[in-house]
């Protein structure tokens, strides 16, 4: 049975544009391709720096909501909570003994995120955060992970260790592939198109979430950066801002590039801004009254979860099993 596999952190109130264009958007239409869709939301990597204990049970259940109003269907995807699913933390403490500590010290997202606070200030769980990543896809013997480029890495080092663990004790666990939608791959800020869109920027003019009042969400389409040509091409190199809105409109519509492209002949920056606004608009208008329809149902949305966690157990558990018994831990009683 092929599966597919993602996860997104609850370390906001919304989803980011670069968080559904990037990643989410592609889970809603893979739960249909393959037999088998798990998608999750990691607490437990959200820890790894620091959370307000009741915001983050809060923005658990939000994201939970937001992946349901954005189409993932609980029918269709195994839904689930990463902490719920205890099976996860043990395989990545064998993973971890599989993983060498250089190989952990390149990972990018480290060395950008303790940059920031220095290596004293940032815990040891944030090192090896891609472990319990990796434990994240292999403890479901998964074959595609739809991820945004700034996974990408982490994804090769999951790969790694895969095949570095069926070498040693034989064939246990699946390779998985990213799959990665190149030209959505990188949703970039409004204000600096160079660099990727995010929650952690230093402003958050340059980022649209998805929950934000739709009217302030337009604005900020409205004034993004774009460059001092006037001619709407789509060029990342020269015309990173034009290029951005671009691909948001193509994405948002589905229409190919070129013919958004060539809709701009002889129209200016102008036109391209408040078009994209207004398309923006209309996909985020209905999100928030969704989201706030489908937390109401507490009960409901817990449901979803506990059955989530039921049915990622069976699975996870299993892979546990077969890796314990391969790396020669005596079996319980
Ligand atoms: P997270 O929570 O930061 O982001 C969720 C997804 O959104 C993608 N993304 C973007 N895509 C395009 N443009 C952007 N500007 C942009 N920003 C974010 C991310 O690539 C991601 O796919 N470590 C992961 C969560 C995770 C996970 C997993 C994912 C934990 N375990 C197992 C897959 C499989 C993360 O922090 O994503």
């Amino acid at each position: 049975r092929r599966r597919v596999l993602s996860g997104i952190q609850p370390t906001s109130d919304s989803f980011h544009l670069g968080n559904y264009l990037g990643a989410v958007r592609q889970w809603v239409q893979l739960q249909d391709e393959f037999d088998e869709a798990f998608y999750f939301i990691p607490d437990m990597h959200a820890i790894t720096v620091p959370q307000d204990p009741k915001v983050l049970r809060e923005r658990t259940r939000r994201s939970v909501a937001q992946l349901l109003a954005v189409g993932v269907d609980p029918k269709r995807a195994t839904i689930y909570v990463q902490s719920h699913v205890p099976e996860i933390a043990q395989l990545t403490w064998v993973l971890s003994c599989l993983t060498g500590f250089g190989e952990a010290s390149r990972m990018t997202q480290f060395k950008d995120k303790s940059a920031k606070s220095g290596t004293d200030a940032a815990g040891v769980g944030l090192f090896t955060y891609p472990i319990l990543m990796a434990a994240d896809i292999l403890a479901f013997q998964v074959d595609s992970v739809p991820v945004g480029e700034d996974q990408r890495q982490h994804l090769e080092l999951t790969r790694d260790l895969a095949q570095r663990f069926n070498k040693r004790y034989g064939k246990t666990l699946t390779v998985p592939k990213p799959y990665i939608v190149e030209e959505f791959a990188k949703i970039y800020d409004l204000q600096n198109p160079t660099a990727k869109m995010s929650k952690s920027a230093d402003s958050d003019s340059g980022l649209i979430s998805l929950l934000d009042e739709p009217k302030r969400s337009a604005k900020k389409i409205r004034s993004a950066v774009t460059d001092n040509d006037r001619v709407v091409a789509f060029d990342r190199e020269n015309k990173p801002g034009v290029s951005n809105l671009l691909t948001i409109q193509a994405a948002l519509t589905g229409r190919a590039m070129d013919e958004i492209v060539a809709s701009y002949e002889g129209k200016g920056y102008g036109e391209l801004k408040v078009d994209t606004a207004d398309i923006l608009t209309e996909f985020v208008t209905p999100l928030r009254g969704r989201v706030e329809e489908i937390l109401a149902d507490r009960a409901h949305l817990d449901g979803i979860l506990a059955d989530g966690a039921a049915r990622a157990r069976e699975i996870a558990s299993d892979t546990v099993a077969a890796v314990y018994d391969k790396v020669g831990f005596l079996l319980p009683g």
